[in-house]
């Protein structure tokens, strides 16, 4: 139970964190917030096209903290519905002891 639980936590936390990129997308679409282009840190790290905007770089993190979401929601179910735990070396989510 406690190990389907610790990959439940973070889908549910990353679930909001999708949810609050997706509000922000609406709100610099419809408001003042200026679409500025990307700090060069953000398009060192995600390795992006230069022209990138903060629009572009928000779209890039929601997506991938969608990915996240959706492997800790399937790791906890997957834990929650069987016993054969070897899937999670598969999982590069997972720390290595
Ligand atoms: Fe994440």
């Amino acid at each position: 139970m406690m190990l389907e639980i610790v990959a439940a936590v973070p889908g549910i936390v990353e679930e909001e964190v999708v949810h609050s990129y997706t509000e922000f997308l609406k709100k610099l679409g419809n408001s003042n917030i200026e679409n500025f282009p990307a700090p060069a840190i953000a398009i060192d790290y995600w390795r992006l096209p230069k022209d990138f905007t903060l629009r572009d770089i928000a779209v890039v993190i929601k997506d991938d903290e969608a990915h996240h979401r959706d492997v800790n929601h399937f790791t906890s179910i997957r834990i929650h519905t069987t016993d054969d735990l070897d899937f999670l070396e598969m999982i590069d989510i997972c720390p290595k002891y």
